[in-house]
């Protein structure tokens, strides 16, 4: 029987597209999802097991700066919809090598666009580009404000502003091609799955281990949580009922000072692992702050609640307390993660701070 829809997710084997391949594959099983990763340090095809003998699932090594390799893939599978989250997505990477992010964010987003482009140039009744982007494209706020969908694009790092060029492009395709295209741009993300790299699952990690908690600065930054389920449900919604050339802002109304944050899975971690309450404090330590480290990030996403109907479910300590179970009854995920290249990464990245 032919497939209902075929659907590209690029970066599947990443935290974000993992949750959501997962989620496809099993929710619509009259889909054919594929999942084309380069498999980079941050794609992991672990993260996928559970879902990899699926009919409907099917794996494709690709790097998406691979033009000819790109081309082949739409040839191969014709897609009807394509959920792009391949991205090099870590802002402290970006600001040590920015080039791959210009290659992977840019390069990659514009050979996805081509190939669309020329698979769909006859007809695109049904189909859809859906490119997966970040609020860091916004800048960063003040103390008060909020990111709506017409806040002017203001990015500061080398990462939002590989991000902000490939929502341009993106949009550009639209308005000039006419291609059907829609733009996500989404708070951060935690929960299962999230590579020890970035603040929360590298703060469980350390402080499993016994190890210092990095705080950037005074920890003063504040950042607008949300768990990666919710992401993957508001991609899901906006991928089946978004409209075409729509911008949609996701967020989780939750925003936290870092050290604050910190604090808390402090204690959750204090509980879980049974030690004595404010023993894991005691692991934080005040590091060089990140250049350029923006102050403030929150979303409204109103938008995409009134007008299709999305709501965040886990309240944040509930999602915390998630994160940690899933972290501590995962430690052989996280212990080939942290083997080898990431304890250089960590040296190079921390020594100096
Ligand atoms: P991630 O780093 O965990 O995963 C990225 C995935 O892309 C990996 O599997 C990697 O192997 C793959 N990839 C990288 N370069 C590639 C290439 N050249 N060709 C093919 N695949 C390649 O990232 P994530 O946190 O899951 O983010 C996914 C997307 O969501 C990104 O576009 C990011 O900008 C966006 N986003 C992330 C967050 C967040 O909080 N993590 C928030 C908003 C938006
Ligand atoms: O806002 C969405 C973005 O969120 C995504 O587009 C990015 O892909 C994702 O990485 C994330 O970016 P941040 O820079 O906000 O996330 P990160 O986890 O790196 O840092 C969160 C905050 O914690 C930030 O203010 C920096 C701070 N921090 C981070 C690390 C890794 C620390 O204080 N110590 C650390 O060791």
């Amino acid at each position: 029987m032919a497939p209902e829809k075929t659907i590209l997710v690029t970066g599947g084997a990443g935290f974000i597209g993992s949750h959501v391949v997962r989620r496809f594959v099993t929710k619509y099983p009259g889909y054919r999802i594929i999942n084309a990763d380069k498999l980079t340090y941050a794609g992991n095809l672990e993260n996928l097991t559970d879902i990899e003998e699926k009919r409907n699932y099917l794996f494709e090594k690709t790097d998406i700066v691979n033009k000819q390799a790109v081309s082949d893939l739409f040839f191969k599978y014709r897609f009807d919809g394509i959920i792009h989250l391949a991205a090099e997505s870590h802002v402290d990477r970006s600001i040590t090598a920015p080039d791959e992010f210009v290659h992977t964010n840019i390069v990659g987003t514009v050979n996805l666009l081509n190939a669309a482009l020329s698979l769909w140039k006859e007809d695109t009744e049904g189909k859809l580009f859906y490119h997966i982007s970040t609020d860091e494209v916004y800048g960063s706020l003040g103390r008060v404000g909020l990111f709506t969908e017409e806040t002017a694009y203001d990015p500061k790092s080398p990462y939002s502003a590989s991000k902000a060029s490939s929502d341009h492009m993106v949009r550009a395709y639209g308005h000039t091609f006419g291609l059907p295209v829609i733009i996500s741009n989404c708070s951060n993300n935690y929960g299962p799955n999230q590579f020890p790299e970035k603040l929360i699952p590298l703060a469980i990690n350390n402080i499993k281990n016994n190890r210092s908690i990095p705080v950037y600065g005074k920890g003063e930054n504040i950042r607008d949580w949300l768990y990666v389920e919710d992401h993957a449900s508001a991609i899901d919604l906006i991928f089946h009922k978004g409209k075409i050339g729509e911008t949609y802002n996701i967020g989780g109304n939750n925003e936290w000072k870092n050290i604050d944050l910190i604090k808390l899975l402090c204690k959750i971690m204090d509980r879980k692992l049974g030690r004595q309450e404010g023993s894991s404090e005691k692991l934080i330590i005040y590091v060089k702050d990140r250049p350029g480290h923006d102050l403030r990030y929150a979303i409204d996403s109103s938008k995409l609640q009134n007008e299709l109907g999305w709501a965040p479910i886990p309240e944040f300590a509930a999602g915390l307390e998630k994160t940690v179970d899933w972290y501590l009854s995962n430690s052989k995920w996280l212990e080939r993660i942290i083997s080898g290249d990431y304890e250089k990464y960590y040296d190079r990245m921390y020594s100096g701070r």
